[in-house]
């Protein structure tokens, strides 16, 4: 009647795909009681780690929550405990973690009535409450693992896609926050059929690259021309961080979702530390602290 869960964090966008591509972490994430409750409604009993609110309608998990159980025949409830270790506004999900964890547990703990696509539908409810847009590209990939592309949002698509067997990612948030509803209201909401040819190349040669296990096809195709040179004036540091990483050995570079969060792919782990190591040098410079994540993607 009870389980715990694991709600990893991830990085949307993978530079090229803004709201469709999304990878999750294997080492970075909060953890979730779920609880089954004879008492009907969402119940956010504990929430540690984070300051944020325990009422159900200000909180995702609540709210991803009362999605999943409008949609279920299900007549009891759950109580929720959160411990959060994803800082809020740092571009590595963790809206997303805490909506994806709610709904993934209270699935399981009835039996799993639901698929994973429909699950990702509720989740994206606790999305639209933090960011105003149900966007799919974290909650996606926190619930079906690894990489996951929205192949269409009418009708919701969602193709997990493989990833290579020596794939790591590193990466750095510096300690400022961003607020993804503010970062998306800076973007243009038109683009030039040349940068769409561009980007869209960029896409095909991204998930070409995974199936292919293609790693500098995979570092080629880590381009944006839409999004990255809008957003990357909001962080600091940015240009030198993605160039110190590629002279780390980096295959690739660039904002983990809405930011502030920075992320590189290397290939092996070896060469995701050394990137993590030459990321540093940056914010030490700058004066700005961060933390570092290395993860292995699976
Ligand atoms: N695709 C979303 C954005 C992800 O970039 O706004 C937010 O984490």
């Amino acid at each position: 009647n009870e389980i715990k869960v694991f709600c990893p964090a991830t990085v949307a966008n993978v530079s090229c795909g803004f709201d469709v591509l999304g990878v999750a972490l294997d080492s970075v994430g909060d953890e979730m009681i779920v609880r089954k409750v004879p008492q009907k409604g969402i119940k956010i009993t504990k929430l540690t780690g984070q300051d944020l609110p325990k009422e159900t309608l200000n909180n995702v998990a609540g709210v991803a929550g009362n999605a999943f159980l409008l949609a279920s025949d299900y007549d009891g409830g759950f109580e929720i405990e959160i411990d959060k270790r994803i800082k809020p506004g740092s571009g590595i999900g963790s809206s997303a973690a805490s909506s994806a964890g709610a709904v993934w547990a209270m699935n399981h703990l009835l039996g799993n009535p639901f698929s994973k696509t429909e699950l990702v539908k509720f989740a994206m409810e606790g999305e639209r409450l933090a960011s105003d847009v149900a966007h799919a590209d974290n909650v996606a990939p926190a619930l079906f693992g690894g990489f996951t592309l929205v192949r269409s949002y009418s009708p919701l698509d969602i193709i997990d896609i493989p990833a290579p067997s020596e794939l790591y990612v590193t990466i750095i948030h510096p300690q400022i926050e961003i607020k993804t509803s503010d970062s998306r209201k800076i973007l243009k909401t038109t683009i030039s059929m040349e940068t769409g040819i561009k980007q869209w190349g960029n896409v095909g040669g991204l998930v070409a690259g995974l199936f292919k296990q293609d790693y500098d096809l995979i570092g080629r195709s880590l381009e944006d021309h839409i999004v990255e040179p809008i957003r990357s004036i909001l962080i600091p540091g940015f240009d030198e961080v993605k160039k110190v990483s590629l002279e780390a050995g980096a295959l690739g570079s660039g904002i983990s979702g809405s930011g502030p969060s920075i992320f590189a792919f290397s290939k092996w782990e070896e060469t995701a530390i050394k990137v993590g190591d030459a990321m540093k040098t940056v914010y030490d410079k700058i004066g700005i602290d961060y933390e570092i994540h290395v993860s292995k993607i699976n």
